[in-house]
């Protein structure tokens, strides 16, 4: 059984004791869907206020829905369309205050209003993207932003 108990008063905290968490999670563990899995779940209880937590993968440039925590999702993402789609084809991270105001944004759990989307890269080689959704407006700053960038990092390792 794992048992991680991530409270940290602060957000730097937080995140530095939730990349630990991630690495031992993981330990030498190769199987991709395990750990997308897991670190969905590791993600979603260690994170408040989220309403989805969870991979888009990519297969043949097309986003295909992952391991995740929440409500069933749309299962197919072309590259370019809302806010997953557009972290995949622009490589870059999706911190969206309102996704409401994002253009194109695709509404899987109508609870969501902020959301973040970090691209999976390997050695070049865009492996997919790691969604976190909350139903709070502005729920990611840029502590959340960097703090899981890190934790992208340690994913794209294993995927
Ligand atoms: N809102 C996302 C779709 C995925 S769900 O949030 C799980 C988007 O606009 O890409």
């Amino acid at each position: 059984m794992y048992d991680f108990k991530i409270e940290a008063a602060d957000k730097a905290t937080l995140y530095s004791d939730l990349a630990l968490a991630m690495q031992g999670l993981i330990g030498d563990e190769t199987d991709a869907v395990a750990n997308m899995a897991n670190a969905a779940g590791l993600l979603w209880e260690s994170l408040p206020d989220l309403n989805w937590a969870g991979f888009y993968r990519n297969v043949d440039g097309e986003l295909v829905l992952g391991p995740f925590q929440g409500r069933p999702a749309c299962i197919r993402i072309p590259f370019g369309t809302g806010v997953c789609g557009v972290a995949a084809q622009t490589r870059t991270v999706q911190r969206v205050e309102d996704v409401h105001a994002f253009p194109g944004h695709i509404a899987c759990d109508s609870a969501s209003n902020s959301e973040i989307v970090l691209p999976l890269v390997r050695d070049g080689e865009l492996l997919g993207v790691l969604d976190l959704d909350s139903p709070k407006h502005a729920r990611f700053d840029e502590e959340d932003e960097a703090g899981l960038k890190a934790i992208a990092e340690i994913l794209a390792r294993v995927l």
